[in-house]
């Protein structure tokens, strides 16, 4: 009865310029492993389900680049969307046909694009909310300690006085501003949302139903023909409809039966160039290098990707981010690497879509 959902449907701009509209991150080797995020992703939820279950959520352009990167998914198993919503939206609709198709449904939705160290420790972490969503009507999470009053997360406040593993949650708050998340963090009880969930088919539908009536409605109002011939007409003309809105603040914040386990594996979101950087192994100067050959001198914590193995040289630059890919070359201090959002809008608005 166990299912995933995998939800590979975002643009990943702040990775810009490796990660497009066109070519999103979750579809690169961003680790220089070999694999792209999504293909680790599909394999780290093999382990614990079986890959016929495994759906792929995602925007229909990218359709060609989930089968050439997961030749042995089936067409059952990728739901296209035809207008991006964020995820509440498309993880109602996926959920639907899942229930439809197992009503006992157990599942996961996980990001494409995280990195997890310790992929044993991850597997234990979800048998064990599975074992729990089986026999509970739970919206289970998994909590990481934060480090820093970051607002790009979701925070979890968890009842301090649980013993258990599993602790009841007393408040789940999406993306606070930064005074609240220092707030937050001086609490002691509050971990990190690492945007991986795990519930029943019937009790993530209910919390829809509960709190988010129009888009439940939608989505139900197509029960009769999914899984079927006519539900991509269906899809077509109401996708559209729904309201874009993530799963954090259509349900997350507002349920009252939310669990969270603290995560025992590393994790890391691979948000931004910096956060990839973290996470790679460096030369004696401490420059990560991806793709590349590098000669440095006076050169630390850089972040230096080419596309094609390209001989760099780099000398008196210090915590920068040097990425070069066909027709752009990014030079940027990583200290400012949030803003790289908004320099591609710029870049778009002189130079056209990107
Ligand atoms: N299929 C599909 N459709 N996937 C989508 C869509 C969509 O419209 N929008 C985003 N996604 C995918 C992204 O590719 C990513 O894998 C995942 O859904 C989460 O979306 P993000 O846009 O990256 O969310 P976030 O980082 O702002 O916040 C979430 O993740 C944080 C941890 O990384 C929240 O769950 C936070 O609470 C959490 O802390
Ligand atoms: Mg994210």
């Amino acid at each position: 009865n166990y299912y995933a959902i995998l939800m590979a449907g975002g643009v990943g701009s702040r990775f810009w310029p490796v990660s497009t509209q066109d070519f999103p991150k979750q579809f690169h080797d961003m680790l220089g492993t070999g694999d792209t995020l999504i293909q680790k992703t599909f394999n780290r939820l093999a382990q614990l389900i079986p890959e016929e279950n495994i759906f792929i959520l995602t925007n229909e352009r990218y359709n060609d680049l989930v089968f050439e990167q997961l030749p042995s998914v089936t067409k059952r198993q990728v739901v296209l969307e035809p207008a991006m919503r964020n995820t509440a939206p498309c993880i109602l609709y996926a959920s639907l046909k899942i229930q439809k198709e197992n009503p006992d449904a157990v599942m996961i939705v996980a990001p494409s694009d995280h990195w997890i160290e310790d992929e044993n420790a991850f597997s234990e972490n979800v048998r064990q909310a599975f074992d729990f969503c089986e026999t509970s009507d739970a919206l289970m999470t998994l909590g990481i300690t934060p480090t820093f009053p970051n607002t790009g997360y979701g925070y979890i406040e968890y009842d301090k006085s649980s013993e258990s593993n599993i602790k009841s949650v007393n408040q789940f708050r999406e993306k606070p501003d930064y005074e609240t998340a220092k707030l937050f963090l001086s609490q002691g009880n509050f971990l990190w949302n690492a945007g991986i969930f795990m519930w029943s088919a019937a009790t993530v539908i209910n919390a829809f139903r509960k709190n988010q009536p129009a888009l439940f409605q939608l989505f139900e109002k197509g029960m009769p023909v999914y899984n079927t011939e006519f539900e991509d007409d269906f899809i077509r003309d109401n996708y559209g409809k729904a309201e874009n809105i993530s799963v954090d603040y259509a349900i997350m914040e507002k349920s009252n039966n939310v669990y969270v386990i603290p995560a025992t594996f590393d994790w890391n979101d691979l948000g931004t160039w910096g956060s990839l950087y973290d996470k790679l192994e460096k030369d004696g100067s401490g420059n990560a290098v991806v793709n590349a050959k590098t000669l440095t001198t006076e050169a630390s914590g850089n972040m230096i990707r080419t596309k094609n193995d390209k001989i760099v040289v780099v000398d008196g630059l210090e915590d920068y981010i040097i990425v070069d890919k066909d027709e752009v070359l990014l030079i940027f201090p990583k200290a400012k690497e949030q803003d790289i959002k908004k320099v591609l809008q710029s870049v778009k608005d002189k130079f056209g879509e990107q």
